[in-house]
């Protein structure tokens, strides 16, 4: 299946230091055309969320940025494209693997889980003017043929879960149809089928989970994600908190 735009352009480089980057400098410098896709074997200096770095063997893996115009948006609802971006990786997931048999998960904000081990990353970059967007990099990595991540016991790639070997180019073609499909509904203000899938996938909801928010350990149950993006989580003392990405972790 074709897409209208996203992936319909291209730029292939060898190496470089982040595709995120890349397409950061080349949204600064040219006409950009909206799909575009940034692409490399080896990322030299991947970004991670929270200024971690991102690892990926050289040729084994997804790491690819995909720019786009969001310009219908107004910069309060920048979640949204978190959550597209992850139920785009969540169907690419679902149509190789065999559901049964596989847990997939949206770890918020937008992780991606196979049974309880992080396959897939998200890193969105926005340029905003006067509440509205100019432009925005979803940087994607995806764990494909990559069967050792060093001390991170927490990850996991699609060989390591089916012990196949895959065609990488042939996965990113099926994200940019899903990621295109997810953004058209966005565009078509399709916020409460969004936010029904997004829930449906996340990790943690309605079920009693271990956090740490200032190197305290509690529980709580996952209630929902605020429009802002915020985790709510009912607290054992049945109050309800917001928590932002700096705040608090999960203990898987
Ligand atoms: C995370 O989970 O911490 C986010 C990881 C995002 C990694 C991707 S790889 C392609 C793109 N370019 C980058 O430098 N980072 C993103």
């Amino acid at each position: 299946m074709a897409t209208l735009f996203i992936g319909q352009n291209k730029v292939f480089l060898p190496e470089t230091d982040s595709t995120n980057s890349y397409a950061i400098t080349m949204l600064k410098n040219v006409n950009c055309i909206e799909g575009t896709v940034v692409y490399t074997n080896h990322q030299t200096k991947g970004k991670g969320q929270r200024g971690n770095s991102w690892m990926s063997d050289s040729s084994m893996n997804i790491t690819l940025s995909v720019i786009l115009k969001p310009v219908f948006l107004p910069s309060k609802k920048a979640f949204y494209l978190s959550k597209i971006t992850a139920l785009a990786i969540h169907d690419v997931l679902t149509d190789i693997l065999d559901n049964s048999q596989f847990d997939i998960k949206i770890k918020w904000p937008n992780d991606i889980l196979v049974n309880n081990k992080k396959i897939a990353g998200v890193l969105i970059e926005n340029s905003v003017t006067d509440d509205y967007f100019n432009w925005s990099v979803i940087g994607i990595g995806l764990n494909v043929n990559q069967t050792q991540f060093g001390d991170l016991t927490s990850a996991t790639s699609l060989i390591n879960i089916t012990n196949k070997n895959l065609v990488v180019d042939e996965i990113s073609e099926k994200l940019f149809v899903y990621l295109e499909k997810w953004y058209l509904k966005l565009k078509q203000n399709k916020i409460t089928e969004i936010n029904e899938a997004y829930l449906k996938y996340l990790l943690g909801i309605n079920n009693k989970m271990k956090f740490k928010h200032n190197n305290i350990v509690f529980n709580g149950v996952v209630i929902g994600v605020s429009e802002q993006g915020l985790l709510e989580v009912l607290m054992e003392n049945n109050i309800k908190r917001s928590f932002d990405i700096k705040e608090i972790t999960f203990i898987i």
